[in-house]
């Protein structure tokens, strides 16, 4: 499906695409830019950040989550994760993981091609029975 514009999702939209353009992919060229709206509206942005020393390099999604602690914020309550492709990519395993220490049921998750074709997923959906040391299987 087609994401459409609103005045709700314009900024996340715009932000996680300027994250994507301002990736540092040189090894994989593969460029991916995540937006978050965390708790009181606020957003914040990350990029994958390669590096020489290939398994070094950062997630856009890692970089999104670490914005937004470090800016005082905790919960997601959206992601728009976009690629510079014409598949629909998800997530990595770390990055569910990740996502998943901010997230509640509520939170949405915006998987997006270059085209804005996008799929839209819970937590849960993408990594069911997920790990945490307080919760019984
Ligand atoms: N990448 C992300 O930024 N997020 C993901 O969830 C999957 C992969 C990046 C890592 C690497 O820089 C490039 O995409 C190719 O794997």
């Amino acid at each position: 499906m087609r994401l459409v514009k609103t005045k709700e999702n314009k900024r996340l939209i715009e932000l996680s695409y300027e994250m994507m353009l301002n990736a540092y992919a040189p090894y994989s060229n593969f460029s991916v830019g995540a937006a978050i709206l965390s708790e009181n509206d606020k957003l914040f942005g990350g990029c994958n950040v390669e590096n020489a020393a290939y398994p070094e390099g950062t997630c856009a999604e890692a970089g999104a989550i670490s914005a937004m602690i470090a800016g005082g914020c905790k919960t997601i309550k959206e992601i728009y994760i976009v690629s510079k492709s014409e598949n629909i990519v998800s997530p990595c395993g770390g990055c569910r993981q990740k996502i998943r220490e901010f997230s509640s049921d509520q939170t949405k998750i915006f998987l997006c091609n270059i085209k804005w074709d996008y799929k839209l997923f819970s937590l849960n959906e993408l990594l069911p029975f997920s790990f945490s040391e307080f919760d019984d299987l």
